[in-house]
């Protein structure tokens, strides 16, 4: 993960400004102590300071739901979620794991919670608030990337929108969430101009299905087949013109 050198002067304000933030737009300095856990809770859901990382400008509400699993979300819906009795997909066991992998994988946060922090005992308050699944929920890691066929373009746009827009704007990165995340044409076209368009397809079908992990680096979350199935990253390519 390639992040710019901090010092440690330079993170003490960009903490206490992000508190600040939090403070004024969320409520969650002074006045907290006349708010509920659950609603302290929700506020860490929705905003980017769950992380004390200074770039981090993702929510957890960025990948994940509260409602119905929607689609395109590429973590599942968490109402719920502390009571499942596994996660990821089944390859995690413990709650708190589960949700440190996200703070600290995609977030960048600088230390896991521990099971104390009232930040976790509120985020956690919040999650069993109301209903929500408490069954496992699938994750389905695509591991071998092969070609998808080619699909529809008008379609593919509004699977941009409902997907990937949320991070990377549109098409020309125009209203992305940080400068730092690459416009999927121009950008996209750029880093790898190297390779053949046949390479490019995959190497693009490669990040959507692996994300950060897997070998390949960043921060992006990983789409499962059940947040994105073939024939809907089929639609994306033909809009992008991959
Ligand atoms: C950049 C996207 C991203 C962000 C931000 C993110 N997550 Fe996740 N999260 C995922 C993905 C992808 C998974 C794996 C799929 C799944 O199981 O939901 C996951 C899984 C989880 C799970 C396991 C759910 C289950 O039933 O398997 C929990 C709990 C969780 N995240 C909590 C959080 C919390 C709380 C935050 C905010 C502090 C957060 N996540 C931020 C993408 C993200
Ligand atoms: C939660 C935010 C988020 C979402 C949602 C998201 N991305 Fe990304 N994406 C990023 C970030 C951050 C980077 C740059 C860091 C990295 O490469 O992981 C990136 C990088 C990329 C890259 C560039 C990789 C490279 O090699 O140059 C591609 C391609 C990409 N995303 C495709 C997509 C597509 C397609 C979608 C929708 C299906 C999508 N992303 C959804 C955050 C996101």
């Amino acid at each position: 993960m390639t992040r710019a050198p901090k010092s440690a002067g330079g993170r003490f304000v960009a903490r206490a400004v992000l508190a600040a933030v939090s403070a004024a737009l969320l409520g969650c300095g002074d006045d907290a102590r006349t708010r509920t856990a659950e609603e302290r809770g929700e506020m860490l859901f929705q905003s980017a300071v769950a992380s004390d990382a200074p770039g981090n400008v993702f929510a957890c509400a960025t990948c994940h739901g509260t409602t119905a699993q929607r689609r395109f979300d590429t973590g599942s819906s968490l109402l719920g979620a502390p009571n499942r009795p596994s996660f990821w997909g089944g390859t995690e066991v413990d709650y708190l794991r589960g949700l440190n992998q996200c703070r600290r994988g995609f977030m960048g946060a600088s230390q896991d919670y521990a099971s104390t922090d009232r930040d976790a005992l509120d985020l956690t308050a919040y999650l069993l608030s109301s209903g929500g699944s408490v069954s496992p929920q699938p994750f389905s890691v695509v591991t071998t990337i092969t070609n998808v066929a080619n699909g529809d373009a008008t379609r593919g746009e509004s699977v941009m929108v409902a997907a990937c827009s949320r991070c990377h704007g549109d098409a020309d990165g125009h209203d992305r969430l940080s400068v730092r995340i690459p416009s999927l044409r121009a950008d996209f076209q750029r880093a790898h101009a190297t390779y053949t368009p046949a390479e490019r397809r995959l190497i693009f079908i490669e990040k959507v299905r692996h994300g950060s992990f897997l070998g390949y680096g960043g921060d992006m979350p990983p789409y499962g087949l059940e947040a994105m199935g073939d024939t809907d990253l089929s639609d994306l390519l033909a809009y992008l013109g991959l």
